[in-house]
């Protein structure tokens, strides 16, 4: 049995009071979900805040990304143990818009699992194709090329700490989520790939996030497919309504 988790990744979104807001609100309509692990990822500036009002709270919390040295001359960076001081457990790696946006590699995010699990963090590792590399059939190719570079020389029991979330990054903040058909298929492609590079048991305890316009609406129906394991949430993570009715996708 994988328990569901769902994450939500707020981006570059909410100053402090606005942060601690938003907790104060989602914190009772999720404290009777059971069966769900709730992860948050706030900008750097407010995890020190937002660990503090949630105390002793089961809702764990993410960087939104890390370095791959534990400190250094790095002007800008954050180290994985930097994370674990602010009160993280989990640390987003390889977001389709770091990617895009910072020149994030395959090699890059290898580095930066690597380092997260040894400060003792899991790592929710970003993978997915864009428009024209689905339009262009590459879709499984991709994330073949993503997984064997991103996962590569981990051992199994560091996969452990690794969650994997399939975001496609023509449904990333642009209302078109994937079907339930082809997120199954994407997903159970990348369970098929970790069962051949690592083995059948560490493929089978892997949770898959499915992230991409996520809703209210759809968290129900892609969660009924046998390979999705949760989702990793954007927009409709950052109000306390839409983040916790996804939660509750059960009811
Ligand atoms: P949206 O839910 O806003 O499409 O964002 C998805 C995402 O990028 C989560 O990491």
């Amino acid at each position: 049995m994988r328990i569901p988790v769902i994450a939500g990744n707020w981006k570059l979104f909410k100053k402090t009071a606005e942060a601690l807001r938003l907790v104060q609100e989602l914190s009772p309509l999720v404290a009777d979900a059971r069966g769900v692990e709730i992860v948050l990822a706030p900008s750097f500036t407010v995890l020190g805040p937002v660990r503090s009002l949630l105390n002793d709270s089961s809702i764990s919390i993410a960087g939104q990304d890390c370095f791959w040295e534990d400190e250094g001359a790095y002007t800008g960076e954050v180290s994985p143990g930097m994370l674990v001081d602010a009160g993280c457990s989990h640390v987003i790696i390889g977001h389709s818009e770091r990617r895009h946006f910072f020149g994030e590699t395959d090699e890059t995010v290898n580095k930066k699992i690597r380092a997260a699990i040894r400060a003792g963090l899991t790592a929710i590792v970003c993978i997915g194709e864009t428009l024209q590399e689905r339009e262009r059939n590459e879709t499984f190719d991709i994330l073949e090329r993503q997984i064997k570079t991103g996962l590569r020389n981990l051992s199994t029991d560091e996969m452990e700490k690794v969650l994997l979330a399939y975001e496609p990054v023509w449904a990333i903040g642009t209302g078109k989520t994937a079907t339930d058909e082809q997120a199954q298929e994407a997903h159970a492609f990348i369970r098929r790939l970790v069962a051949e590079y690592f083995s059948g048991p560490v493929a089978d305890g892997l949770r898959i996030l499915y992230g991409g316009s996520v809703k209210p609406d759809n968290i129900r129906s892609l969660m009924t497919q046998p390979d999705v394991d949760g989702a990793l949430v954007g927009g409709a993570s950052l109000t306390a309504e839409s983040f916790a009715a996804i939660i509750h996708y059960q009811k």
